[in-house]
């Protein structure tokens, strides 16, 4: 897959996008990631690429014609011209499944966002215009980081076997299960027993039950998509009575 990236900080792209799981995806061309310099498309002696909003208000708008210059060159540099993604918070939320909708595509091209938005012009350019979450950020750049990553690591070849995503489709819309590794004791902490007991058949069947009951508890909303059996709603339902009778208490991590 080719990533191109359009943005006034090339530089900010630099380290994390060299390291760990991506940075080896990259040295062994299962992905490429462009930055281009959306300043080089500018025509000023100031290079710029903001200006005030019509009507007034606070903060700068991205000015189209550097957006538009931009898209034209870089889309050329292939045959194919991308899926064109604008990094906003106000576009669709970003979520697994839009992750794996974007790995089936052969190029990206992400363009994040600056100061208080885009020209709504420059969006006419956008397949899609996406957020990663409901808060807003100085800049879409980690955002389009945040996208790479989520995307590249469903790359066929980038997980190693020991890291495969195999995992992740059997527990489908549920949240993790609890891991534990070594000491078995650890300052009066226990490893469950049944993770120590060989037994492959129970081990899955306890994680199906924790990964349940921790999305019922944390993330209940989930549940609605989630692909469970009728067991396994009572199992949860009895979380969330659990859970609300807990919340009397006070504030936890569940
Ligand atoms: N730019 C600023 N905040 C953002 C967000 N939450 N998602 C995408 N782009 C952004």
């Amino acid at each position: 897959m080719i990533v191109d990236i359009v943005t006034i900080f090339p530089q900010m792209f630099e380290g994390p996008m060299s390291v760990s799981i991506i940075g080896l995806a990259r040295e062994r061309g299962l992905l490429e990631v462009r930055t281009h310099d959306l300043r080089d498309w500018t025509h000023d002696r100031h290079r710029t690429t903001d200006d005030t909003p019509y009507g007034g208000g606070p903060g700068m708008v991205m000015k189209p014609e550097p957006l538009f210059e931009a898209l034209d060159a870089v889309q050329r540099l292939e045959d194919d011209p991308g899926f064109v993604v604008f990094l906003t918070p106000s576009g669709r939320p970003f979520d697994q499944r839009l992750a794996r909708d974007l790995s089936s595509k052969e190029r990206l091209v992400l363009v994040p966002g600056r100061y208080e938005g885009f020209d709504e012009r420059a969006l006419s350019l956008a397949d899609l215009e996406l957020s990663i979450g409901d808060y807003v950020l100085t800049g879409g750049e980690l955002p389009a980081m945040v996208v790479t990553d989520a995307v590249a690591r469903l790359l066929p070849g980038v997980l190693g076997d020991d890291e495969s995503s195999t995992e992740e489709s059997f527990s489908e819309g549920l949240l993790e299960y609890p891991q534990y590794t070594r000491p078995a004791r650890f300052r009066d902490m226990d490893v469950p027993e049944v993770l120590r007991s060989g037994d492959h058949a129970r081990i899955a069947a306890w994680r199906r039950e924790q990964a349940v009951r921790r999305t019922a508890r944390r993330r209940p909303e989930l549940l609605a998509s989630a692909s469970l059996t009728a067991e396994e709603r009572n199992v949860a339902d009895d979380e969330i009575s659990r859970a609300a009778s807990d919340a009397q208490e006070g504030p936890t991590n569940d």
